[in-house]
């Protein structure tokens, strides 16, 4: 089938990407003229595992192309694919111009029918702006559908979620459009839930809220396990053994961050504000999250007395590992804290160092993790990189002023530690 994508951030690059590997001809656009040069030289302009080489392969045999006009590729597909930002606005809202201007651009360009699908994490009722939108600025009669398509892909993992989601979801209007994006998912082998439109715009919203209120749950409850000397690891692990709680999404920590979750769960919030309803418990999943990070702070506070003149290492500054994503990272808020009380950060994560340099001021960055380590009063762990699961201990800890490791992200075992001679402390334990 003849598919274009708009938009080529991490879901609408994913999206295209593996589109084409699945036997589609996708054309990609983007008006950055930055990043579709990248894609065109076979350059991925984000860090993520595997996406690369299926690029390359793609436009090799020459089912994968790239575009930084929309004209062309609307003309030319039967389905597009509305993978642009919806960034989130002072008041928490998403900003959906991106998707209107699109729409907009569809619509004096469509000289056929045409599928239109929003794949980007919009409000419920975003469906029918897009089809008056189109109605709107359509020259002459020709039909159309729209349809929502939300995305439920990880970054860090997206080219595996891809391939293997756990569901399809499609909200549509007409029987038309359903077969058309069944047919487009057909080689997944996948179930396919079809709802209306509105019901797939909740359930990508519905979703995310809900995962990022296990995580504050599982925190509360951390919080509770260091008051009465209980182990929040037992504790998700005893709960996740029921069926109907599962264990992934309880581990405690440092709070999620990302660009999805903080964003979605703003806008699921103001949506449901604006519809009528208070939606209480969201307020409060937003809230430990905020705390999370805070309690880290407080953890080292407690650990090495006055920050002033410290100097702290940082292991891992992503919002979570496999990505070099920095946006809404809870290292942020935690960096800025300890710098605001005057201490000295070195920090280590070896893909998102270029991203933090845009964000992080006075942070001396270290080329591995035994350099963050070297003459540091503490070590901070805030994001669990497979290699800083795979650390030297013996040699951080010659490295070290003093061997303390306080832990965001329970990766080490605290009896080890305990034995090594660390002063460690982790989340819930
Ligand atoms: C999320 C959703 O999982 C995905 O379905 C959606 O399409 C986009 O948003 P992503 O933001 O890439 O994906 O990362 P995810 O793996 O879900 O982690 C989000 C944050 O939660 C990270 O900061 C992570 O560290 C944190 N997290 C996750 C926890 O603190 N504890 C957990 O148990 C799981």
């Amino acid at each position: 089938m003849r598919l274009a994508v708009i938009g080529t951030g991490y879901v609408g690059l994913t999206t295209g990407v593996c589109l084409a590997e699945i036997g589609h001809t996708v054309i990609c656009v983007d008006n950055d003229k930055k990043k579709i040069s990248l894609l065109k030289k076979n350059k991925v302009p984000i860090y993520e595992p595997g996406l690369e080489k299926i690029l390359k392969k793609n436009v090799k045999s020459r089912r994968l192309s790239f575009a930084g006009n929309i004209k062309d590729a609307i003309k030319k597909s039967e389905v597009i694919f509305i993978c642009v930002g919806t960034p989130p606005r002072e008041d928490g809202s998403a900003d959906l111009s991106y998707i209107e201007n699109v729409a907009e651009e569809i619509a004096k360009n469509m000289d056929n029918y045409k599928l239109i699908v929003d794949k980007s994490t919009v409000p419920v009722e975003t469906g029918e702006k897009v089809e008056i939108t189109i109605k709107r600025n359509l020259k002459k009669n020709i039909s159309f559908d729209v349809a929502s398509n939300p995305e439920f892909l990880r970054e860090g993992s997206a080219v595996y979620d891809t391939f293997n989601p756990d569901r399809v979801v499609i909200g549509v209007s007409s029987k038309r459009a359903e077969d058309i994006l069944k047919k487009v998912y057909r080689p997944l082998k996948t179930q396919i839930l079809v709802t209306d439109i509105k019901s797939a715009e909740i359930i990508k919203h519905a979703s995310n809220s809900f995962l990022a209120t296990k995580i504050s749950f599982i925190n509360a409850v951390a919080n509770i396990c260091e008051r009465c000397g209980a182990d929040v690891e037992k504790v998700a692990e005893g709960m996740g053994l029921d069926k109907r709680i599962g264990r992934s999404f309880l581990n405690a920590g440092i709070g999620f961050g990302g660009f999805c979750f903080p964003k979605d769960l703003e806008a699921f919030l103001w949506i449901s504000k604006k519809l009528g309803y208070n939606f209480e418990l969201l307020k409060n999943v937003k809230e430990i999250n905020e705390k999370q990070k805070q309690h880290l702070v407080k953890k080292i506070e407690d650990t090495l007395w006055v920050i002033k003149g410290k100097t702290i290492g940082i292991l891992g500054l992503a919002f979570k590992p496999n990505t070099d994503d920095m946006r809404f990272a809870p290292s942020i808020d935690i960096i800025n804290s300890l710098q605001s009380e005057g201490a000295r950060i070195k920090a280590y994560d070896s893909k998102a160092k270029e991203r933090a340099k845009e964000i992080l001021e006075n942070v001396i960055y270290c080329s591995n993790p035994y350099e963050a380590a070297k003459g540091s009063d503490c070590l901070a762990i805030l994001t669990e990189w497979d290699e800083v699961k795979k650390i030297d201990l013996k040699k951080i800890k010659k490295l070290m002023k003093h061997p303390i490791i306080i832990d965001g992200r329970n990766v080490f075992d605290p009896d080890k530690m305990k034995k090594m001679g660390f002063l460690y402390k982790s989340i819930g334990r």
